[in-house]
């Protein structure tokens, strides 16, 4: 009897295991904006890096001109809002600056999504955000 108990108990433990694994596995699957998924470091040396090589087209300010878009406020979320880190990552990547594509390291391009995060109002936290559009992909854009 006690020990028909002690199976069963044991068995309803390694389900409550397995659905916090579940859980948490799910929750990490896609990470957003709001939980610090860059450091303040990395959005301080993507700020230097911004200023040298893409502030003369999208201006110091992010809020670019006739010529360049906005890489901050509403307009830049309704480009952006619903898609992942990682498709914002690959397009600045293979395509920015304009006059000389890729020519940042992987790390650089990294360290100016970071500022671009904060620049559009977004926490610092404890972990570096990824330099590769793959893990990046998991990290959903969305203004809330
Ligand atoms: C010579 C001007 C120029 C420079 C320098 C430049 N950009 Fe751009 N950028 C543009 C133009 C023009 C567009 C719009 C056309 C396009 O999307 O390809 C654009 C688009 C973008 C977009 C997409 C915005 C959207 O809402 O679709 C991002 C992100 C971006 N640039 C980031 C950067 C970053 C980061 C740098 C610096 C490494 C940079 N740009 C340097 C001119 C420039």
């Amino acid at each position: 009897m006690y020990l028909r108990f002690l199976t069963k108990l044991k068995k309803a433990f390694t389900n409550l295991i397995l659905y916090w694994c579940f859980l948490t596995s799910s929750i990490s699957f896609s990470q957003t904006l709001q939980e610090g998924i860059f450091t303040e470091a990395q959005a301080a040396r993507g700020a230097e890096e911004y200023a040298a090589r893409c502030a003369s087209c999208h201006s110091a300010d992010l809020r670019g001109n006739s010529n360049s878009p906005s890489l901050v406020g509403l307009s830049f979320m309704f480009i952006w809002e619903d898609r992942n880190l990682g498709e914002l990552f690959e397009k600045m990547s293979s395509e920015m600056p304009t006059e000389n594509p890729g020519s940042l390291s992987q790390q650089s391009y990294a360290a100016i999504l970071a500022f671009i995060i904060k620049s559009n109002g977004f926490p610092a936290g404890e972990t570096v955000l990824a330099s590769n559009a793959e893990a990046l992909s998991s990290i959903q854009i969305s203004s809330q």
